[in-house]
């Protein structure tokens, strides 16, 4: 397994051992678990050379302790790519990214961006635009491999290689569950012990929201999901939404032959767990 630090070398690598080769990418900010280890997978399996980046994106973080209490594991993530038979790592560091100007570019998202994720967390996903562009130029993969748990950002990924006429396929994998039904994230190594057992609890509502939405509109069922928040001794719902799985707008009420989804943030203390689920 390579591990370079300089894009120019990566990218002097590349062009070396490309040659006809499907180059696959799993982007990523390290404190790898298994969800990452499964896009790994997935990825080695349609492509030749896999690449994975480890980098901590100052950009799209709107609270400086979240970012500076980001897990960080690297060696641990290092034996478990090498275990993975992953090809090549790139772990720039933030002036090979960014040089002096850490800031991140402006973005066309049609409005992906305003709503849910981005509308709670100011600058996000121009954050998230700005570094996996760079990454997608400097790696210049065939396929890219992000986790429907973070289903926003996918869609919004998948809209910026559109506009900007990458010749990428994005490719979305389903979320990676705990037994328990937590999904599957690098912030939860940051749980206490109490809070790691209230978790499940995120999912849990996310099952009765699906089976409530079969019988019911969609702001009922946003209430029933509010309701069961609201004197949960540990979690602090910041937002559960119904919306469009392609728009991400939201319905006044069901309309037929659109696929729903409930996409919900909670507070576990100062630890924010996002999650989603499909609703038909
Ligand atoms: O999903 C993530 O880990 C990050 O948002 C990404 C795509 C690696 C960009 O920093």
């Amino acid at each position: 397994m390579r591990i370079y630090h300089s894009k120019r070398f990566l990218q002097q690598y590349l062009n070396k051992v490309k040659q006809g080769k499907k180059v696959g990418f799993v982007p990523t900010m390290g404190a790898l678990h298994e969800g990452h280890l499964s896009l790994v997978t997935n990825a080695k399996k349609s492509c030749n050379i896999l690449v994975v980046s480890v980098f901590v994106n100052p950009t799209q973080f709107d609270r400086k302790e979240d970012l500076d209490l980001y897990p960080k594991t690297l060696d641990r993530d290092l034996d478990l790519l090498k275990r993975e038979n992953c090809d090549v790592v790139f772990i720039p560091s933030v002036k090979e990214m960014y040089n002096k100007n850490i800031v991140a570019q402006d973005f066309d998202f049609d409005g992906l961006d305003k709503v849910m994720e981005g509308a709670h967390r100011k600058g996000h996903f121009a954050g998230v635009g700005t570094i996996v562009k760079r990454l997608f130029q400097i790696v210049q993969p065939d396929e890219a491999f992000f986790g429907e748990k973070d289903f926003q950002q996918l869609q919004i990924i998948k809209k910026m290689v559109d506009k900007e006429k990458m010749n990428i396929k994005v490719v979305g994998n389903p979320i990676h569950r705990e037994k328990d039904g937590l999904a599957m994230s690098s912030r939860n190594m940051r749980l206490t012990k109490g809070q790691r057992e209230a978790a499940p609890f995120i999912y849990k509502t996310l099952q009765k929201a699906k089976d409530y939405f079969t019988i019911h509109e969609i702001i009922e069922t946003e209430k029933f999901v509010i309701e069961q928040y609201k004197d949960h001794p540990s979690l602090k719902l910041e937002y559960f939404t119904i919306a469009d799985e392609k728009t991400l707008t939201k319905d006044a009420s069901k309309k037929s032959g659109v696929s729903y989804r409930g996409f919900i943030a909670v507070f576990a203390g100062d630890i924010r767990l996002i999650d989603n689920i499909e609703l038909g």
